[in-house]
Order: C-alpha cells, then structure tokens, then sequence
C-alpha cells in the first residue's frame, strides 16, 4: 500500500498516525529527519511542512532525491554530521529520529544499541531545536527507556511514549513524543554518563546498559531474557 500511494516504506504511516495525534509537524517548519533511509518519513514531512518548509533526511545510507528536501549522508552520531545538517538548517523546529541499528539478534544489545542511537539523536536536537521544538525518537523498550524517557523529560515540557497503530504487534520499537522543548537553560547533557543509571558491559555500544524489562506491559513488549521474536520493526 505504501508503495502505491508513493511513499518509499511502511513507515510513512507511522509518522502520519502520529502527526495526527500529537500535532508535531505544522506547514512552514524546518524538519529534521535523523535515520532517514530509504525516505518514507522525510517525504511525510516535506508534505506536511508543505512549500515554505524545509526538511532534512540524513542516514548512513544515500536517500534518492525526494522533492521538497534535502539529504545528507552520515553519522548522525558525529559532529561533521551535524555541522552538514546546521548548513541546511540552522535551527529546527522539529527533530524526528527513526534511526534504527542493524539487528543482531540478541536483544539485549539491540536494545542498547537503539538507546545509544537514541541518546545521540536527543543529543543532536539539543543542538538544533528552537525553544518550543518538538521531538519523536524510535526506541526499542527494555529497562534503559524509562532512564532515557526521563533524560527527554528533563528537556521537554511534554513526553509521552506512544506506540502507533502501524507499529506491528510482536514489534519492540516505541516512539518517544516530546513537546515544547526548554532550550538549553539549566538543561544537563543527556550525553554525560552521570545521567544514565544501570550501566553494564555490552561490547562496542558505549556506555551501554542491561535490559530487564520496559516500562510498558501492553502487547506483549519489553520483557527481557532475550525471548524476543522480533525486536524490531521492518520499514
Ligand atoms: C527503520 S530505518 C528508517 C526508515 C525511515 N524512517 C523511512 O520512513 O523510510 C532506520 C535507518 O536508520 C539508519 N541508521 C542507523 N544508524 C544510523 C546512524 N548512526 N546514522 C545515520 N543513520 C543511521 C539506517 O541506515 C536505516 O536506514
């Protein structure tokens, strides 16, 4: 379906579904969309930012040109990275993140290596969000999300964690929906390892931390124990 109305992936729809809920993208704002590949979400909000938006897709992977938006290839967890962003975009009212780590199959390591996905694209909204901004991250659930739902607290006047209808059922992934960002008074750095609470060793994600269980019991999620069928969610 989604390749017939055009969109490039399944995806498209969850953001839409969002949208209509939490109001996030409005015309005329300057969107940018982290883990962008292959473009289903930068080509939903070009639409909804409409023609005096701006938007920016960037992943790791090339994004074939898409109208209404810009894409850069890279590292959302680098600087040059976001240096390339700020030259599009110096300030954005919306940060998306969909950026999502190739799965290994052990979900205790996905599940980290998604937080760790997910702290750098908070990071990186820090940097480039307008006071008042709003925020949506993917996050696969296990006992770092509600450490890192209270991380997005601390910046956000509003936070909610939402699973959207297009999510699939079995799917371990949760967005995070973060309104009326405060700026960067008082605000500590989510990237300083003092913010973040149960710390283990998993190999090549830093800072990592051990998952038990997520803070959401519905639809069979967030158990740890590596029981997991599908900890993620295909585009
Ligand atoms: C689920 S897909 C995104 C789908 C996209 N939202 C859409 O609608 O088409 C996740 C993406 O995150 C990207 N990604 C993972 N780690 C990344 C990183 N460190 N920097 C940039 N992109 C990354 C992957 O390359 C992949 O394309």
């Amino acid at each position: 379906m989604a390749k017939k109305e055009g969109y490039r992936s399944r995806a498209s729809y969850k953001l839409k579904q969002i949208n209509t809920r939490f109001h996030i993208i409005r015309r005329g704002d300057a969107v940018v969309d982290l883990g962008a590949a292959p473009g289903g979400w930068t080509q939903v909000a070009a639409e909804l930012a409409g023609n005096h938006g701006r938007v920016v897709g960037v992943d790791l992977q090339s994004i074939s040109s898409i109208d209404g938006a810009t894409t850069i290839v890279g590292d959302i967890r680098s600087e040059a990275t976001l240096d390339a962003i700020r030259q599009v975009a110096r300030s954005a009212d919306v940060v998306l993140s969909d950026a999502a780590p190739n799965l290994a199959g052990d979900w205790s390591y996905d599940h980290a290596r998604s937080v760790d996905l997910a702290e750098h694209a908070l990071g990186c909204a820090q940097k480039i969000l307008r006071p008042g901004g709003n925020f949506v991250v993917k996050v696969f659930q296990g006992d770092l999300f509600p450490g890192y739902l209270q991380n997005v607290r601390v910046l956000f006047r509003n936070a909610y964690s939402h699973s959207p209808m297009a999510s699939r059922k079995a799917s371990a992934e949760m967005y995070i929906v973060a309104k009326m960002f405060r700026g960067d008074k008082g605000a500590t750095s989510t990237r300083d390892p003092t913010n973040v609470r149960n710390a283990s060793n998993v190999p090549g994600v830093p800072r990592s931390l051990k998952s038990t269980r997520g803070d959401r019991g519905g639809r069979g999620r967030g158990r740890g124990g590596g029981d997991r069928k599908d900890p993620g969610d295909s585009i």
